[in-house]
């Protein structure tokens, strides 16, 4: 099994770029595959979980050529004057989501409203996630859906006409939004979806940059059936969620300061940035040009002395992939922090909350786990061996706690880092981690 060895680092430093925004590259292709007209992508992030959408899209008859790294042109089926015409064709095998479930629930809105059937599967993490919180709503629009208790396989029957409905989400969540907002493209009516909490709304501003119109009102967001889009350019900026790990290392070790740059700072992105500096770190944001809809910047960070803080629940949904990290911080930190309200955690591609409070008490740190969130006491960490669950972030997070650990740390299973972050290990060697894999 893959594996990364971690020994101490005193400091890190310097600058990097990180690859492309996961969230943004999967829509992109979603978007491009049944839009009328050619989209270009750059700045594309060539992983594991994007590459199952790719593969699943040329599955459904969609053809994609590679114009550069990380450049790549989607010529779109969407041929017909409606979105309801998008020219999609029944996949002859189950689409293989692999590890991503952000291509299996946007796929389920995608697919519900199409002439055909489609099968939708993926690997072991992924087939033990949640899938009703999707299937239920597309059902109230009419779509023929089942799944196995919830889980994957889900099998969808094409064929039925969607009508538009209004739904209150029940928890915060882009991914149930967005396979709503995708469906409600191909259904009679207008779908207006509410959220508890603002989530990312990559869908809504990329429906847009194709030509559809979106209406946001408070919390709702709406869209009206038949829409057509149309290809356009997509540039796609550094995921704040990969930068995460050179944010918190930087606060963490860089004294002399550690800058990453073109990053996506999308506000509903940003959380991470905001909890940290509660607990006193130094960040500095500098926009740079951006010509789509997505706000980009420079981020540079130094080291600061940390403090724990108890986090307002309402910062977590815009920071949910960064918080393994974030604890890492709060583990790094003087005095106690708690987050609540993160039970989202739980159904990630692992228990995130169980998976990191495991691998902090490894390393001698005192934490308690709370039915959604977790109680960190900071303070100084050991070395010691981490079993990541298979899950990336996990994994990731881990390798950052090696700027604060006395001995060296061993985090096993770490091939699913390639899933959102492929090059990790040379990006965490250009900042001085002294990890081997
Ligand atoms: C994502 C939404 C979030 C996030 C995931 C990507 C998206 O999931 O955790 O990594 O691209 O819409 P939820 O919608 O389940 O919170």
């Amino acid at each position: 099994m893959s594996g990364y060895r971690l020994e101490p680092v005193a400091a890190v430093g310097g600058e990097l770029k990180v690859p492309g925004d996961k969230s943004i590259s999967h829509r992109a292709l979603m978007l491009g595959g049944i839009a009328a007209g050619t989209t270009a992508i750059s700045g594309f992030l060539e992983s594991a979980d994007c590459r199952s959408t790719l593969e699943a899209l040329r599955a459904l008859g969609v053809r994609i050529d590679r114009s550069g790294e990380r450049e790549v042109v989607v010529h779109g089926a969407g041929a017909g004057e409606l979105a309801a015409a998008s020219g999609l064709r029944a996949s002859s095998a189950p689409l293989d989501m692999g590890n991503a479930g952000t291509a299996m629930r946007l796929f389920m809105g995608l697919l519900a409203g199409q002439r055909f059937d489609s099968t939708l599967v993926g690997d072991e993490s992924l087939m033990r996630r949640p899938m009703e919180r999707v299937a239920a709503p597309l059902r109230l629009m009419g779509a023929h859906i089942d799944t196995e208790g919830g889980r994957p396989p889900v099998r969808i029957g094409g064929g039925h006409a969607l009508v538009g409905i209004d739904y209150t989400l029940p928890m915060a969540s882009a991914q149930v939004k967005s396979a709503l907002l995708l469906a409600g493209l191909y259904a009679n009516g207008t779908t207006r979806v509410t959220e508890p909490a603002p989530t990312r709304d990559h869908t809504e501003l990329m429906l847009r940059a194709f030509g559809v119109e979106v209406e946001r009102r408070g919390s709702t967001v709406a869209v009206q059936g038949g829409q057509r889009l149309r290809g356009t350019e997509v540039r796609v900026p550094g995921d704040i969620s990969s930068a995460a790990f050179f944010i918190v290392a930087g606060c963490l070790g860089a004294a002399h300061g550690l800058t990453v740059r073109g990053v996506g700072v999308n506000p509903t992105r940003t959380g991470l940035l905001d909890m940290l500096r509660l607990m006193g770190a130094d960040i500095t944001v500098t926009p740079v040009a951006s010509d789509g809809p997505e706000l980009i910047a420079d981020i540079r960070v130094r080291a600061a002395p940390l403090r724990g803080v108890v986090l307002p629940p309402d910062l977590v949904p815009l920071a949910i992939d960064e918080l393994p990290v974030f604890f890492i911080a709060a583990a790094s930190a003087r005095g106690e922090t708690v987050v609540t309200g993160a039970a989202e955690l739980r159904v990630k591609e692992s228990d995130r909350l169980a998976a990191m409070a495991e691998g902090l008490q490894g390393l001698g740190v005192r934490c308690e786990l709370l039915p959604d969130g977790i109680r960190i006491q900071g303070g100084t960490m050991g070395g010691g061996h981490i079993h990541s669950h298979g899950d990336h972030r996990v994994a990731m997070a881990f390798a950052v706690a090696s700027i604060r650990c006395q001995g060296a740390i061993v985090i096993d299973d770490v091939a699913n880092v390639g899933t959102s972050f492929p090059g990790f290990p040379a990006a965490a060697r250009t900042i001085g981690l002294k990890l081997q894999d």
